[in-house]
């Protein structure tokens, strides 16, 4: 009987190691053919959006690193949304918190003042993807925020999918004139040129 347990315990670690890599080498794959057309040189930003700010929210620096090369390539200014309490996902339960705190609609108290959006023409706005929605954290910003006819555009950063992510935000922005979204997978340092050259052709299109 033990040894029947043992089996079946090792099969079931077998099989979801299996699962694991096989998902694993679908997202690479994925990724490889979703930014091949940015690979080799670097492209050239064409043409500056207008006054600009980025606004972010980042958990653990992947959106940050988009806001930043935002920000870096159009000189605009930039705001980070913030938590009143931090957040933490050093305990795998919070996994499970978040999930029902999006399910009730439950967003967290921000930690500072919004940003005066007049000064400015074009407001990128971006954020992780949590449970195949936006971070609970932007639901809070947005829920304050009023674009007042300004030219938004969202992007988000992800593991590989984004969900209903984008339709969430255009519910959630208010009075924005919604520009064309780009979303960034989590990618390894060689796609950083690619990674480049794709906001500079995404800004490119505006
Ligand atoms: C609570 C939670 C839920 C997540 N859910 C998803 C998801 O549904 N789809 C996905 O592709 N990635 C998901 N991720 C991964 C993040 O979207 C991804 O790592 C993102 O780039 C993190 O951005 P940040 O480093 O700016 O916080 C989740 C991460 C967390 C913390």
């Amino acid at each position: 009987m033990l040894k029947f347990i043992i089996w079946l315990i090792a099969a079931a670690v077998a099989i979801a190691l299996l699962a694991g890599g096989i998902h694993l080498y679908r997202v690479a794959q994925k990724n490889k053919a979703e930014m091949a057309p940015y690979a080799g040189q670097p492209e050239t930003l064409k043409r500056l959006p207008g006054r600009t700010l980025v606004v972010y929210y980042s958990l653990s620096g992947h959106t940050r690193d988009i806001a930043l090369r935002i920000q870096k390539l159009t000189g605009a200014d930039i705001y980070e949304i913030t938590t009143a309490e931090p957040i933490s996902t050093a305990n795998p339960l919070v996994y499970l918190k978040i999930r029902k705190q999006l399910k009730k609609g439950e967003y967290p108290a921000l930690g500072g003042k919004l940003p005066d959006f007049s000064k400015y023409t074009t407001i990128f706005v971006g954020g992780p993807v949590w449970w195949y929605t936006m971070a609970t954290p932007l639901y809070s910003f947005l829920q304050q925020a009023d674009f007042q006819g300004k030219k938004v555009v969202p992007f988000s950063t992800q593991g590989s999918n984004p969900g209903t992510y984008f339709a969430d935000f255009e519910k959630q922005a208010k009075n924005a004139k919604l520009q064309k979204s780009a979303m960034f997978n989590n990618l390894p340092e060689k796609y950083n040129q690619a990674v480049e050259n794709k906001i500079i052709s995404w800004i490119n299109s505006l």
